[in-house]
């Protein structure tokens, strides 16, 4: 199949790539030259593992354009996969997938060819029927579905595992409310041999959400009984060890600590309950989440003031990130530590595998090092992101505050507090 993909983000980038390794020929669309360029030159235009090899492999299967217009002349479907940043009251910013339909829907004008439509961005539900339909019937002037498909195929993958979790997914979730898009849909994605849930386009926008909101619930919920198992010299990973080992509990994302950041766990809670409250229905588990989430660095703080006063001293931060093998500090639970060790009156030392670079635009005035041992210079070190490489380091003699719980860490440093263990 022929496929434009809208948006060479990060959705766009790992399915257009991924899309196009399954033998597909994916026609990427951008705003932004710099981000086709790296396509074109066999880069991913950010850091994910196998992408560039992948982009490669691929190339020769893989055009980069500006013009929407021409990728949709050239294709059978196109994948809007654009950024909805969240704005200030939490409501998502819908700009780029309402610009995006526009352009769209002009390029269909003139389009003979059936072309069918699907959003991959994060949208509330209603937006695909509700928003997007509209601007694309009222741009081309033709009626979904009879002159067109739309449909909605949220995405699930995770930063740093994208190209693995596309091809051994749980699941694939396609919302569709006529049958010659969910046939598309469903004969583009049966090669994986995933289970494919097939729904309609409200139903497959609120499972996103939700998917999010029930994993972030489960890591917050992790998080207040990893306190309280802390308070009581208990060890809540042994604890949700054997709490998972219920088939209807499972036993993942119960990794408690220091809370979870991200493009999408924070962004997506706020859209949801901002969309609740436009409803006037209160959200009051999903606000407990944020709160929980919210206030676990504070806890790490404390713990470390536990052991050492920290006005004028040194203290080394292990891991920037948001979670590893990414360099993505969206919402790090390293902005609101080192705030608050800024502001308790500490000198901060740093040191990320790789999302220094992105950090030091953030915070220009903290000392950064080349390695993870030159973090041992400090008074103290707090672990914030759980990198493999900080499973090697020798911790002997150090004061360490673990918000990930890193094992040689807890077995070596002559002072050692995990957050919730
Ligand atoms: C998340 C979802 O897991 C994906 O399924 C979804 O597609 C994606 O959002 C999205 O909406 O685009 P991602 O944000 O890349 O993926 O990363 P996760 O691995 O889910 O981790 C999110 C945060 O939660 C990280 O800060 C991580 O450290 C934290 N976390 C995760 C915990 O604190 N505890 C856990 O047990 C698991």
């Amino acid at each position: 199949m022929k496929i434009s993909i809208i948006g060479t983000g990060y959705v766009g980038t790992v399915t257009g790539v991924c899309f196009a390794d399954m033998g597909h020929q994916i026609y990427f669309v951008d705003i932004d030259q710099k981000k086709l360029n790296a396509v074109n030159s066999g880069k991913s235009p950010f850091f994910e593992p196998d992408l560039d090899e992948l982009i490669e492999k691929n190339r020769k299967k893989i055009t980069t354009t500006m013009d929407i217009s021409e990728a949709i002349k050239q294709t059978d479907l196109t994948m809007i996969c654009v950024g909805t940043p969240q704005k200030r009251d939490g409501s998502s910013d819908l700009r780029f997938i309402i610009d995006a339909a526009h352009t769209i829907g002009k390029a269909l004008v003139n389009n003979d060819k059936y072309h069918t439509v699907i959003v991959k961005s994060t949208v509330l539900p209603g937006t695909t029927g509700k928003v997007v339909q509209p601007v694309l019937e009222q741009e081309s002037g033709k009626k979904a579905p009879v002159d067109f498909g739309i449909g909605s195929n949220p995405e699930f993958l995770k930063e740093g595992s994208a190209v693995k979790d596309f091809f051994h997914t749980d699941r694939i979730v396609i919302g569709a409310n006529d049958p010659k898009t969910k046939k598309t849909m469903e004969d583009l994605y049966k090669p994986l041999l995933a289970p494919i849930f097939t729904t309609d386009i409200q139903t497959a926008e609120m499972i996103k959400y939700v998917s999010n909101a029930f994993l972030a619930t489960k890591i917050s919920f992790s998080n207040e009984i990893g306190n309280l198992c802390k308070a009581n010299q208990i060890d809540s990973y042994e604890v949700f060890q054997g709490v998972g080992m219920d088939k209807r509990i499972n036993p993942h994302f119960f990794r408690s600590g220091i809370g979870f950041g991200g493009s999408c766990f924070p962004k997506d809670i706020h859209a949801l309950i901002a969309f609740a409250e436009s409803q006037a229905i209160d959200t009051k588990i999903l606000k407990a989440v944020l709160k929980t989430n919210d206030d676990q660095p504070q806890k790490l703080i404390a713990l470390l003031k536990k052991h050492l006063d920290i006005q004028g001293k040194k203290i080394g931060v292990l891991g920037l990130s948001f979670k590893p093998e990414t360099d993505d500090i969206r919402e790090s639970r390293a902005i609101p530590v080192i705030t608050e060790l800024l502001v308790a009156g500490a000198e901060v030392i740093a040191y990320d595998p790789i999302a220094m670079p992105e950090f030091s635009v953030l915070f220009p005035n903290i000392l950064y090092t080349d390695t993870a041992r030159g973090v041992f210079t400090a008074d103290a070190i707090i672990i914030i992101t759980e990198w493999p490489e900080f499973s090697r380091l020798d911790y002997s003699g150090k004061i360490i505050i673990d918000g990930r719980r890193i094992l040689k860490a807890k077995r070596e440093a002559a002072v050692y507090e995990g957050l919730c263990w």
